[in-house]
């Protein structure tokens, strides 16, 4: 084992605060006193990005040059899509430090579309998911999704830009108010997995494996069962199936620590409703009772001992 690894967590809010994910950094934090890791919370913004062919063993962190960690794990909040964390991390990963996930990992699973091209062609079940483009052709979304149809922004987290839109009449109003005041957003529009209405699955998997596994449940009546919403978590054993479909979604999309969500299928078997490379463990940890920040120290420790 390396003695003294040294990690940093690339998370953009104070970690204090009741931020997303801040709860989950505090875990590392914690953890890695207990385990020889030595764990630094930087924030992508004290970072300066200097690329010279001189100087490869140090990083500018606000101003000072600071020798490298031996493992990189961006952990960016819903907020946080600028393409400066993301060249911090393609840096970092250029400068030779390991990364869980890399920028290109992150940027790929970051866009809901790109993700199910990928698991489509690989054979991964995934609901028939149509981009959106205005003006919309109702009667192709009727012939091809059908009704109900779920709604999705392009990079939504948390379930906030998700819509499960009943007739074909409330979609055509929908569309008319986003044509109106934001014809550049992006939209998927996508088949509702109506058995698995309000619940879903959440497996972690790291560096291949499933680690732990939950089922959430919504309590308000909706369909959507994001624990950030205040869905229950509750214990589930994966089978073979749910398991080897997690695995191979973290395969496909080049996944080091992923949240691999599953829908319920009709009479059986699951399919992919989306992958989430900062995945959150606070309701994880609570269902599975797996000390998820230990598995994932192990892993990068694993990892720095094959390489
Ligand atoms: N096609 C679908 N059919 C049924 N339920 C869905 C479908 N897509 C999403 N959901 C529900 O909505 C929740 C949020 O959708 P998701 O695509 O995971 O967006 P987010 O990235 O915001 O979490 C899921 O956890 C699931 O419970
Ligand atoms: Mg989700």
């Amino acid at each position: 084992m390396p003695k003294n690894m040294d990690v940093w967590i690339l998370f953009g809010d104070d970690i204090e605060s009741n931020a997303d994910l801040a709860h989950e950094v505090r875990r590392f934090l914690a953890v890695g006193k207990q385990m020889d890791v030595k764990v630094r919370v930087v924030r992508p913004d004290e970072f300066d990005l200097l690329v010279t062919h001189e100087v490869r063993d140090t990083i500018l962190i606000n101003g000072k040059q600071v020798p490298l960690p031996d493992f990189v794990f961006p952990y960016f909040n819903h907020n946080d899509h600028s393409y400066f964390s993301l060249a911090i991390v393609r840096q970092l990963e250029r400068l030779g430090v390991h990364v869980y996930n890399g920028a290109q990992t992150i940027e790929t699973v970051r866009d809901k579309l790109h993700t199910h091209q990928i698991l489509a062609e690989s054979g991964i079940t995934t609901p028939d998911t149509m981009l959106a483009k205005f003006p919309v052709d109702m009667d192709l979304i009727e012939r091809t999704i059908g009704f109900p149809v779920v709604v999705k922004t392009l990079n939504g987290a948390l379930g906030i830009g998700v819509f499960l839109i009943e007739t074909p009449k409330a979609f055509g109003d929908l569309m008319e108010l986003v044509g109106e005041t934001n014809p550049n957003l992006q939209l998927i529009f996508q088949k509702f997995v109506s058995q698995s209405k309000g619940r879903d699955l959440r497996l972690f998997t790291v560096d291949g494996e499933v680690i732990a596994a939950m089922e959430r449940r919504a309590n308000d009546g909706g369909f959507k069962a994001n624990f950030s919403s205040g869905a229950s978590v509750h214990e589930f054993v994966p089978d073979q199936e749910a398991i080897d479909i997690a695995v191979r979604t973290a395969e496909v999309l080049d996944i080091d620590i992923g949240g691999i969500d599953l829908l319920f299928n009709e009479g059986g078997g699951y399919t992919i409703c989306e992958a989430n490379t900062f995945p959150g463990f606070k309701g994880l940890e609570k269902a599975s009772g797996v000390n998820v920040a230990e598995k994932i120290f192990e892993a990068m420790q694993r990892h720095l001992t094959r390489v």
